[in-house]
């Protein structure tokens, strides 16, 4: 199998520290006037988004570009997928185009996996399904680190829609290599009991206030209407169990940091004033999408 990245959890430690220092390397020259290196000059990344992407994709493209390498985004609905070609014929079509490396969402658990075992290309996962979301899990640790400068010992609470989470089930998988405290959150339909057996480190509970307690990370997620297929309860109801308000911040450690992967929902996952405070990372989060798919890129097609 071409190496390419595809998850967290068949990461050691040691590669995931390595990711993350290389990313703090390159957050220094994002600020820096001449942005480009030529470190990939000659590579061709391609994007293979079959969901819909603002963040991920547009990081990866950024990404490569300030490593000098040509990217060339597509998205299922502006392609021949339309037109009723395979998975696998769409993904020899662009390997036929040699490019250097696939970046791939798509909403089958396991997509990216199966097209690795075939493909000569290497294959970096952007996301599949309610699966993996590697890059995700590594520019969240990155975030952490910035604020707490490590990661050991810490309490995160991560609170939402944990069943269809490919975000929470990385960053797991991370946080719990590194001795988290994991506290998954969420009501009961969306926090199968067997997630406690994902890691070391992770209990469950369906109390907000109890998740928040003494957290030093507090991570919102996005109710995943799209993988939903039972009736959703409305919006205003989840909010007033679910949503993170001001007042939760009194439960958490005084420097606690709130996390959202994105797309936020502002009064269904979290109040504005809450998105908007100081204690947000949210942004942070976005900065260091660019910084750590940079460190993959390198690693992946350098
Ligand atoms: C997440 C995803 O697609 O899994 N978004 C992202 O990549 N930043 C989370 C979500 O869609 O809610």
């Amino acid at each position: 199998m071409p190496a390419g990245l595809l998850g967290i959890e068949g990461l050691e430690r040691a590669e995931i520290e390595a990711l993350l220092a290389r990313a703090k390397d390159f957050q220094s020259v994002q600020h820096q006037p001449l942005k480009r290196s030529d470190a990939l000059r000659g590579k061709m990344i391609v994007n293979l988004f079959y969901e819909a992407s603002t963040r991920t994709r547009t990081s990866f493209e950024i990404a490569a570009k300030r490593l000098g390498a040509d990217a060339v985004s597509i998205t299922a609905s502006g392609s021949s997928v339309t037109k009723g070609e395979s998975l696998v014929d769409t993904l020899n079509t662009l390997g036929a185009m040699r490019p250097s490396a696939i970046v791939m969402r798509h909403s089958a658990s396991g997509a990216p996996h199966f097209l690795a075992k075939h493909l000569p290309t290497p294959i970096i996962n952007a996301g599949d399904g309610t699966h993996e979301h590697p890059t995700q899990a590594l520019l969240d640790a990155r975030t952490i680190l910035d604020r707490r400068g490590t990661l050991e010992g810490l309490r995160v609470a991560i609170i939402g829609d944990i069943a269809h989470s490919r975000v929470a089930r990385s960053d797991v998988h991370l946080l719990s290599k590194f001795g988290v405290d994991i506290v998954l959150c969420g009501p009961a339909s969306l926090l199968p009991p067997e997630l406690a057996d994902l890691a070391p480190g992770v209990t469950l509970t369906t109390s907000i206030t109890e998740a928040i307690r003494n957290a030093d990370v507090i991570m919102m997620l996005r109710v995943q209407l799209e993988r939903q297929h039972e009736a959703a309860f409305p919006a205003g109801e989840y909010f007033r169990f679910y949503g993170l308000r001001l007042e939760h911040m009194d439960l958490a450690k005084p420097e606690a940091i709130v996390m959202h992967p994105g797309p936020i929902n502002r009064g269904r996952e979290l109040s504005s004033e809450v998105a908007d405070s100081q204690s947000s990372v949210i942004l942070n989060q976005v900065e260091n999408g660019v910084a750590v798919r940079m460190a993959v890129l390198e690693k992946v097609v350098g």
